[in-house]
């Protein structure tokens, strides 16, 4: 069984995914894929294709908003869009991302935002980015019921600290860093956890130390899950990219092509056709 339960040939009721659905998952050793989406329409696509876990990653502000970073992202650009996704998610989980700013002062800040994207945003759990103190903050959002997704590696919002979105736990130092934050956020009762732009080799020791799903960005082929962000798998996105990126198809050659015929077809007086007009 999958993680989903899609509509299949025999009409099988479709349910909610649940965090236990996750779990359950890796105990049989079965991947599964999250992926990013920031409107309703996505959402609804994603949610049919049967993809379990749709993240309102903060990665909005970059590939949707246009900052250079997701460090300006507010609270409420993230519940704009969480509401959206949530609206037409189906039965995907849908984890909202807390944004830079809306959890860093500790738990009873952190409470605040992630009880707003719940009730406000219709998410039913939310991440949040790094170890050392966020564990104590994924202690008490745990406590208030409300499900967390760690984050550890390359956590975006921390970007000015790193000096670039750049690869970490490249020296054992650091390695043990990450694996020991993952495994203090699984204890805190997170029920998954991402890593990012770290070597393999911490993916798979993270992967075997922990009990809960991890999913990865850049974290090599042995973790449980794997992560894309929406316009990166489908060749949205131009420029330079991270070497984890992989697009499944190229859009942006698509789009192109179609408003360029659009633009033709309307100078040279093509469209509308009479099958276009009342
Ligand atoms: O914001 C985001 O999209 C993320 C994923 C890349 C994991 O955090």
């Amino acid at each position: 069984m999958s993680v989903h339960t899609p509509m299949d040939g025999a009409g099988a009721a479709r349910r909610p995914v649940t965090i236990h659905d996750l779990a359950a998952a890796k105990s049989r050793g079965e991947r599964f894929v999250m992926v990013t989406a920031y409107d309703a329409s996505s959402a609804a696509l994603l949610d049919e294709l049967g993809v379990p876990v749709l993240l309102v990653g903060d990665s909005l502000g970059m590939v949707v908003l246009g900052y250079d970073s997701t460090v300006p992202v507010t609270l409420e650009e993230m519940l704009h869009h969480t509401r959206a996704v949530a609206r037409g998610a189906g039965n995907a989980l849908v984890v909202g991302d807390l944004p830079f700013g809306s959890y860093q002062e500790g738990p009873s800040q952190a409470l605040s935002a992630a009880v707003r994207m719940l009730k406000e945003g219709g998410a039913s759990a939310v991440k949040l980015e790094g170890g050392g103190p966020m564990v104590e903050v994924t202690e008490r959002l745990v406590t208030a019921g409300i499900p967390v997704m760690g984050h550890v590696g390359l956590t975006p919002q921390s970007v000015h600290q790193f000096g670039g979105f750049k690869v970490q736990g490249r020296d054992d130092a650091a390695a043990e860093r990450i694996v020991a934050d993952a495994v203090a956020l699984a204890d805190a009762g997170a029920f998954a956890v991402v890593l990012e732009a770290v070597p393999a080799a911490v993916g798979r020791r993270v992967t075997a130390a922990i009990e809960v799903p991890t999913i990865g960005i850049g974290a090599g082929p042995d973790t449980d899950a794997q992560v894309l962000v929406w316009h990166d798998l489908l060749g949205l996105t131009s420029g330079r990219l991270p070497r984890f990126v992989k697009a499944y198809a190229d859009l942006r050659a698509e789009i192109s092509g179609a408003v360029k015929s659009f633009q033709s077809e309307v100078a040279d007086g093509e469209y509308p056709g009479p099958e276009h007009t009342y």
